[in-house]
């Protein structure tokens, strides 16, 4: 079995920081559920000192995990690091993770320091934390580009000072593996105390070598790997969870090594990420993404049949994808779509249940086939968790080659019933205009994108909205076989997201 691979999270931190991606506080807690249900060691819940609603969320998400390390992450000033102390606190096992850049370039435009400087700080930073908790993790920002004596020296120091996990990323994700690896043996020639951390790899996706970068760090001496659900983070994003799992997995032969992850909530997580943020996966993305395990080529589908192994290195049920399975129709029972769920890995209240069978014999009455990934769209719609302070009532649109577009929506706001009518370049923008108009708001639409959740003309469509409200980016999504409905209700969504969020988000002061 090998060595274990402890499997740190950091997707509402690094992965957060990606365009498009941000969650509210009810987002990122039932995010940070799934990936202790998922099995990860530790969860990066984010960076306290960026802003108010930053430090909430990572005090809220370290008050519900119970057995996964909760980081907060936190430059070398004391005031951050008392800040991210603030946050993770209430968490049963705290982590602060500190970092400074070593790399020259950094150093002498970004920060304008000096290497001693640096590595003071370095030093002071970890040794003020351990004042705090004594798991203190120190990455040394930007290190695959810096000079590597100076980097052992940074790194012995820390270790000296403290620090129990010590990371090298490689931040700009411009390494590549045999590069990484010559790297970390040099670091455990040069550092004499070395063997008194757990050393940690961090890698971006640039180059399109985050996972390669991971797994070449483990078999050279890492034990700890950051990475994301789905990948996302920073431009092209961190290494992906799911990924570099899964390889661990697979080539066991050739990687001997284990986590504690759960691969059978795989699925679960990306589903859930791609929903609570907008951001799809890509059709062809490994492991998760909806051609993954598609066979479309005949001469593969004859060989899966005949013998999965043909072409199928691990299941889709060893990642937790239902098989896309009929599961039933209009005339099908309660009973029969909680249990349902249940096999998909939900167990849902009384009350989920009763909103969740209305929207499915709703959604029965429309399509002859109700598939698995339709059901998981009815959850995730189910489970928008926001306040509604708009409600979509009505709404109807009139286009045509000789028509202007126009949109009569009604929107019950409270008490207030308000109905109206605007134009636009086409049916979903009048619908918008109509809904800014009533509200008096004024959105600028970022992205808009539709995808099916299953095959056929009856399929259902996802509709995701970027809006820009008064500075303030927020992603909004709906469902529904009619994609003019979903793109308003995902534009409500949008608006409701906006009036829970804006108070919250309020910088901090500097
Ligand atoms: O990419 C990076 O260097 C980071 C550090 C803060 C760990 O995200
Ligand atoms: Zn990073």
């Amino acid at each position: 079995m090998g060595e274990r691979i402890y499997i740190f999270d950091t997707t509402l931190r690094d992965g957060e920081q990606s365009p498009g991606a941000s969650m509210n506080i009810d987002e990122k807690i039932r995010m940070a559920l799934q990936l202790e249900k998922l099995g990860v060691d530790i969860i990066e819940a984010g960076f306290p000192v960026a802003s108010e609603g930053e430090l909430e969320s990572v005090k809220e998400v370290s008050k519900v995990i119970t057995r996964a390390t909760v980081a907060g992450l936190s430059r070398t000033p004391k005031a951050d690091l008392d800040r991210a102390w603030q946050g993770v606190q209430y968490a049963a096992k705290p982590r602060i993770h500190t970092f400074i850049a070593t790399s020259d370039i950094h150093l002498e435009y970004k920060l304008k320091k000096t290497r001693d400087q640096a590595l003071k700080e370095a030093v002071e930073a970890v040794q003020h934390a351990l004042g705090y908790t004594p798991d203190v993790e120190f990455s040394a920002e930007d290190a695959t580009r810096s000079d590597w004596d100076y980097l052992c020296a940074v790194v012995e120091a820390v270790i000296e000072a403290g620090a129990q996990v010590v990371n090298i990323p490689d931040t700009v994700g411009y390494t590549i593996p045999a590069e990484y690896g010559r790297l970390l043996d040099t670091l455990r020639k040069k550092v004499a105390n070395l063997d008194r951390v757990i050393l940690s790899a961090h890698c971006h996706d640039d180059l399109g070598l985050a996972v390669a970068n991971s797994l070449t760090a483990i078999q050279h001496g890492v034990r700890q790997v950051e990475c994301t659900i789905n990948g996302i983070g920073e431009r092209a994003g961190n290494a992906s969870l799911e990924e570099i799992v899964m390889a661990i997995k697979v080539r066991e032969d050739q990687l001997p090594f284990y986590t504690h992850i759960n691969t059978e909530e795989l699925y679960r997580s990306s589903r859930l990420l791609s929903s609570l943020t907008g951001l799809q996966v890509p059709a062809n993305k490994a492991i998760v993404g909806k051609n993954a395990f598609a066979h479309e080529a005949g001469i593969h589908q004859h060989g899966v049949i005949a013998k999965a192994l043909t072409y199928e290195i691990m299941t889709p049920e060893s990642v937790g994808r239902p098989a896309s399975s009929l599961v039933m129709g209009k005339h099908s029972g309660r009973h029969g779509l909680r249990k349902r769920y249940q096999e998909l890995g939900y167990q849902l209240s009384d009350d989920q249940l009763n909103e969740v069978y209305t929207r499915f014999t709703a959604l029965a009455d429309k399509k002859k086939e109700v598939f698995d990934e339709d059901l998981l769209a009815i959850l995730s719609e189910e489970s928008r968790s926001v306040e509604e302070a708009v409600k979509l009532d009505y709404f109807q649109t009139v286009s045509g080659d000789h028509t202007v577009p126009t949109a009569t929506v009604r929107l019950q706001m409270g008490d207030r019933s308000v109905l109206d009518s605007a134009t636009g370049d086409g049916p979903i923008d009048a619908l918008f205009n109509t809904i800014s108009r009533i509200t008096d708001t004024q959105g600028k639409l970022l992205d808009y994108s539709v995808q099916s959740v299953t095959q056929g003309k009856d399929a259902i469509g996802e509709v995701f909205v970027k809006v820009n409200f008064d500075g303030l980016t927020v992603i909004g999504r709906a469902s529904s076989t009619d994609i003019i409905e979903a793109s308003a209700k995902a534009y409500v969504n949008a608006l409701n997201k906006y009036y829970a969020h804006r108070d919250a988000q309020k910088p901090i002061p500097a």
